[in-house]
Order: C-alpha cells, then sequence, then structure tokens
C-alpha cells in the first residue's frame, strides 16, 4: 500500500516535471460597440492571429459595448495598466496627442481610399510614433467610416436647418468648433450617455457613421438621417506599455502584424456597411436623405471661420500634404 502511494506521489511529481505550467498573459481589450460592430471584428481578428502566433501564451478578453467605461476612461486605463488594449475613435484622441486632431478637419479627405492612404503614409504613422511620448502604445489605425448626422427633429440640406440643433458631438473640440460654426447646439458628451440622453430628450441628434448607426441601432431612437460625409472618422488600436515592455520583440512584432491583419477586417466591415447600411436604415424605418454636392459646398463655406481656426492650431503645409495626397 505505501509502496503504491510512493509509486503513483513519484508518477505524478514526473508530470508536473514534464510537463512545466503554460505562463499565459491576459490581454483585456475593451471597445464601445457590440462583438457584432466593426470594432468586434477588429478585436476578434487581433485576437485570433495573436493567439495563435503566440501559441496561446497571450489571451484575450473582450469587454465590449462600453463594458470598461467611456473612450476617454478607457485610454486613461491603458496608460496606467488596468487594461491591456483598446480599440477607440479618434473622438477624445487629441486630447492625448493634439496632433491627431489634424484628421478631424471637416471635408478634408474626399474618400476612403485618400483617408487611409494618408494614415498608412508616413503622416499617419509619424503621428502614431507621438503615442510613446504619453505612454500609450499606438499600433495601427483603424476606421469608423465618415460621420454623418441623425436627429429626431427635421431632415438637413443646409446648415440654416441644423440652427440651435442639441448635437451630441464627442469630446473632440474640433468636432465642437465645427458645429458651433454651423449655428448648432453641440454638447460633448461620452458615448455611453448618448442612447439616454436621445432616448430622454435632452439632445436632439449625434453624428457618427453608418458603421456605427446600424450596429448600435440608432434608428431605434432616431428618425432622421442625413448623409453628409461631415468628417471622416480614424480609430486607433492601442496597447498599453505596461504589458508591451514586458514582451519580446519577437511577440511585439506578432502584436503588431496581427494589427495590421485587424486593420483589414475592420476596413472590411466598413465598406460593406457603407455599401448597405443607407437601404438597412431606410428599411428600419429611418427617413434618409443625402447632402448633394451643392449642399456640401454650402456647408463647407459656412464653415470658413473654423477653418481659419483650424489652420492656426495645425500646420497648414500638413493640412496642404494630406489634401494633395493621390
Ligand atoms: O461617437 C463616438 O463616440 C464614437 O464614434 C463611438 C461610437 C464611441 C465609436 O468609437
Amino acid at each position: 500500500m505505501t509502496l503504491h502511494k510512493t509509486a503513483l506521489a513519484g508518477a505524478l511529481f514526473g508530470a508536473l516535471v514534464a510537463t512545466p505550467l503554460l505562463a499565459q498573459t491576459e490581454i483585456k481589450i475593451g471597445y464601445a460597440l457590440a462583438p457584432e460592430s466593426h470594432y468586434g471584428v477588429a478585436a476578434n481578428r487581433w485576437q485570433e492571429l495573436v493567439e495563435e502566433r503566440t501559441e496561446g501564451r497571450y489571451v484575450f478578453r473582450h469587454f465590449p459595448s462600453s463594458g470598461l467605461g467611456g473612450e476617454r476612461e478607457v485610454i486613461e486605463g491603458v496608460q496606467l495598466g488596468t487594461v491591456e488594449a483598446t480599440i477607440v475613435s479618434s473622438g477624445t484622441l487629441a486630447n492625448f496627442v493634439p496632433e491627431t486632431g489634424v484628421f478631424d478637419i471637416p471635408f478634408l479627405f474626399r474618400d476612403l481610399g485618400h483617408a487611409r492612404r494618408v494614415l498608412d503614409g508616413p503622416i499617419g504613422q509619424d503621428i502614431l510614433a507621438q503615442f510613446d511620448d504619453v505612454g500609450l502604445v499606438a499600433l495601427a489605425w483603424g476606421e469608423q467610416g465618415f460621420r454623418h448626422i441623425t436627429n429626431n427633429r427635421n431632415q438637413i440640406a443646409s446648415p440654416e436647418d441644423m440652427a440651435g440643433m442639441r448635437l451630441r458631438t464627442m469630446e473632440n473640440p474640433i468636432h465642437l468648433t465645427a458645429f458651433q460654426t454651423l449655428g448648432a447646439a453641440p454638447t460633448p458628451m461620452a458615448w455611453p450617455e448618448v442612447i439616454g440622453a436621445l432616448q430622454q430628450g435632452t439632445i436632439d441628434g449625434q453624428e457618427n457613421p453608418l458603421s456605427v448607426i446600424v450596429s448600435a441601432s440608432l434608428n431605434d431612437v432616431q428618425q432622421y438621417l442625413t448623409i453628409s460625409g461631415h468628417v471622416y472618422s480614424p480609430a486607433m488600436l492601442l496597447v498599453s506599455p505596461m504589458v508591451w515592455d514586458t514582451m519580446t520583440e519577437e511577440d511585439q512584432q506578432i502584436f503588431r502584424e496581427a494589427a495590421a491583419e485587424a486593420v483589414g477586417a475592420m476596413r472590411g466591415f466598413v465598406d460593406s456597411v457603407e455599401e448597405s447600411g443607407m437601404e438597412t436604415l431606410r428599411e428600419r424605418g429611418m427617413d434618409v436623405g443625402q447632402l448633394s454636392a451643392e449642399d456640401r459646398a454650402a456647408f463647407q463655406e459656412a464653415l470658413a471661420p473654423a477653418y481659419e481656426q483650424y489652420y492656426t492650431s495645425y500646420d497648414r503645409d500638413q493640412i496642404e500634404a494630406i489634401i494633395a495626397t493621390e
């Protein structure tokens, strides 16, 4: 009996020594929208590739639908290391690296291809690198698409149609200036409060890309959608330096390459929702209008005083280089 127990203990000890415990690092990833959104698609692809290529040494745990709070709070968590990764809009990024705000200038980009070439090119990559100085590792630019206005008051064809409109904006000074200049009554607000504020009628409307309007079913709380495309909405894949600095260079490379592939999946989602989104929202009962080229020109003209401000805050040569990018 005693001999048998000793043999068993010996065998167990041998098995433990032969199979070293797998060291796993958990990557808590927070994002604002549902798992089925463009954020969820990107986070899933990132996870899949990292987990496979590190053979499970890194394991992602998702906190979708603002499960860790608003985007500003999550970014602060990434700085502190209480959150390991996030995918966020450019909403609050200019509060961390002001240079990021240049991409929030209204009517700057002609189309998605133009925006992607600028963000993937030297101007975009140079701004990503500046995040090192504020305790964030910025791995890649993602995107949401072009932003459009939804509201419960009226369809919009001219800046006058927005007079006094209580419009939620992101906590983004560039957007705030634009809507103030257009004569609306903008209110910066963190995303987790927006649906409630629309339901209660404390705001008339908000603006977001089709990817968000469809994923978050804003048709449940908004009647009018105006395809204004007034500004491009970039996103960013961020990692905490607290976990980054513990990684081997090889693992850092795996995270970086996987982030670039996750962006491919995110852009694919955006391409498809840009195609189908208007029809989907019409079918869900929204009144969908679209600014014509002349209407857009009237908005740009009305924004002239805002452009003056942007030209003093941002490098004019850089703005011109962005516009000139083929
Ligand atoms: O409007 C915003 O705050 C952002 O576009 C959202 C919906 C949080 C996605 O990043």
